[in-house]
This record gives structure tokens, C-alpha cells and sequence, in this order.
């Protein structure tokens, strides 16, 4: 397969939605067109492509989209493609469509089907950093990240109001899986006084003092908690900290899925953009087993095996802001 020059290229969204996914998809497409190749749309990630789900996408199937939150692919995590079997399936859709490379759109799950379609079958693969979760190594950010950040921080603002209009201390799970980027981001832009995350070891004790000392100044408090905190869910902490004390009126608040959708951001859907039209020439330019993500402003590859095998560093210094202007 790897021998064919590309003619046919294949597109997918894969694992849970973000926004700028839309974006991706048109930069993918238009950027595919004007290079003179021919661009096919997978519905439903990986599954579409076991199942023989595709369709042809051109210039104006694209249109109108950059704005649009979810994607018009539609997004899945497969099962089958799990499989050995699910993936030689897979690999005969691509060869019946004639399709030389694939472009898949997604996260950490994705990027690893992607490598092993490369590794097992030589199906030549190139991803865009699609989630919300930030969590990929070789980008500054994921195309999701800065929507969710901005729908979070203002879902927290809300929150703050009636926080302070009832002097109540809320704790308020945002999403990330197993990281705390979305939780730090937040808890830094809006002004929370504590944040807790999985890549810090942190204790209910050091969150009760935490709070006692900011409580002598403050009538209302907010404590952002990652999903993936080891300590627990926001519902679980609050049990904690209430078997401790009664000094407060607590409120759980789970953000949840209202973080995925959404128009994107500006942010997005220049990321969306750059990183789409730069995975089609970079694929004609013989780069695959790799994503394409911005780094320090600039376009930057990086294998799949590094970008889903590294730790993506947490901005580190945000923690200590933070403590800082908790006061
Ligand atoms: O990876 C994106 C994400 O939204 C995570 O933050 C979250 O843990 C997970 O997906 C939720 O997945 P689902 O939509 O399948 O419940």
C-alpha cells in the first residue's frame, strides 16, 4: 500500500467530540482538493470503516461548518476495530475505496488505532489533535481545549455568583479524564481557591486547611476538581470534607458534558485550520505514523508512539499563581 503515490485520502472523528472538530474536517478537505487529491469521509470513526461507512466529501460539502460544535462525521469508539479482525475489515474498506491515506481526528485512542493500522497493515496514517482534554504530548494544545476551557470558565462565573450571593462553598467537577489541565486553566481564570488534580499528591487535610484559611476572609469559596482526582469525584470530596466539618453550606456542581459542545473558539478553529491544511502536505510529503500538532506557534510533528506514549507536561507555575491570588 505504502508504494501507491496518494490520490485518495480518508478522513474520520474518532473517541468524544470536541469543538473545532469541524474545522479539521474542512481544512482536511479543502486542503486535499487543492492539492489535487480526492477526499472520503468515514461516518462514525473506526466503526465506519468496518462497517463500510463512507462518503465522498468535496469544496462545498464542507461549507458552513468552521462554526459548528460536535462533527459531521460523527464520532464513536469501536469495539470491533479493537479486534484484529475489526481492523482487517477496516483495512479491506480502504483498499475496496481506493483510499491510500488516512486522516484521523481525535485523541490518545484514536492516534493508537491509527498506529497500529501503520504498524499491522501499512496503511499510511497522519492525526490531528483532536479533545478536549489537552492531554496529548508534541502540542500546545489539543483543538477543544481552549472551547471547553472558555465554556467551563463561565459555567464557573455563574456558579460564583450564587456561591457568594448564599456565602457557599461549591465544588465543581470539570472534565479532563485523567488529567488536570482543564481543572488548572480553570481554577486560575476563574479565581478559584483551590483546585485538585490527579498529577499532584494531595490530601483532604491539605484542602481543609486550605480552606479554613482562606474561609477567615471570604464568603464564598470554589474548589475546581478533575475528574480523574484521586481523592474522588466532586461528590465524593464534598462527602469527605463534610464528614469533617459542618462549617459550610456545600454545593457539588459536575460541569460534564457541556464542556464538548459549542461553537469553537477562535483559538480552535485556527489550530483546526492550521494543523488540517498541514496534515495533508505533509502526508504528500511522505510524513505518516504521526500527528500534527503547533508548538511554540509553529507547525510540529511528532510520532504517534510519542505523542500517546509522553506525559504531557502541566503548566506547573499555574499552581503556584494560584495559591497566590487565592489569598
Ligand atoms: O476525552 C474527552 C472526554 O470528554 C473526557 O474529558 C471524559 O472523561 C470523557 O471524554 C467522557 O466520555 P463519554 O462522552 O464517553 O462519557
Amino acid at each position: 500500500m505504502s508504494e501507491r503515490p496518494i490520490r485518495r485520502i480518508g478522513v474520520l472523528t474518532s473517541g468524544g467530540d470536541g469543538p473545532g472538530m469541524n474545522a479539521a474536517i474542512r481544512a482536511v478537505v479543502r486542503s486535499a482538493t487543492t492539492s489535487g487529491l480526492e477526499c472520503i469521509g468515514v461516518l462514525g470513526g473506526y466503526d465506519g470503516l468496518v462497517n463500510d461507512r463512507l462518503r465522498p466529501l468535496g469544496t462545498r460539502d464542507v461549507s458552513n461548518i468552521i462554526q459548528r460544535g460536535g462533527t459531521i462525521l460523527r464520532s464513536a469508539r469501536s469495539e470491533a476495530f479493537r479486534t484484529a479482525e475489526g481492523r482487517a475489515t477496516a483495512v479491506r474498506t480502504l483498499h475496496n475505496h481506493g483510499i491510500d491515506a488516512l486522516v484521523a481526528i481525535g485523541g490518545d485512542g484514536t492516534f493508537t488505532g491509527a498506529h497500529i493500522l501503520f504498524q499491522e497493515h501499512g496503511v499510511r496514517t497522519i492525526g490531528l489533535p483532536g479533545t478536549i482534554d489537552n492531554d496529548l504530548y508534541g502540542t500546545d494544545a489539543t483543538i477543544g481545549y481552549d472551547t471547553a476551557l472558555n465554556t467551563a470558565v463561565e459555567a464557573i462565573d455563574r456558579i460564583r455568583d450564587t456561591a457568594s450571593s448564599h456565602d457557599r462553598l461549591f465544588f465543581v467537577e470539570v472534565m479532563g479524564r485523567d488529567t488536570g489541565h482543564i481543572a488548572l486553566m480553570c481554577a486560575v481564570a476563574a479565581g478559584a481557591e483551590y483546585v485538585l488534580i490527579p498529577e499532584e499528591r494531595q490530601s483532604i487535610d491539605g484542602l481543609m486547611d486550605a480552606l479554613m484559611q482562606a474561609s477567615r476572609a471570604k464568603s464564598s469559596q470554589i474548589v475546581i476538581v478533575a475528574e480523574g482526582d484521586e481523592e474522588g469525584g466532586a461528590f465524593e470530596i464534598a462527602r469527605k470534607v463534610k464528614e469533617r466539618t459542618t462549617a459550610y453550606d456545600i454545593r457539588v456542581s459536575v460541569l460534564g458534558h457541556l464542556q464538548r459542545g459549542g461553537a469553537p473558539t477562535v483559538n480552535d478553529r485556527i489550530l483546526a485550520s492550521r494543523t488540517g491544511v498541514a496534515a495533508v502536505e505533509q502526508l504528500l510529503a511522505g510524513t505518516h505514523d504521526a500527528m500534527v500538532g503547533v508548538v511554540n506557534g509553529a507547525i510540529a510533528v511528532t510520532p504517534f508512539e510519542q505523542a500517546i506514549g509522553n506525559q504531557k507536561p502541566l503548566q506547573r507555575d499555574l499552581l503556584h499563581v494560584l495559591k497566590v491570588l487565592a489569598s
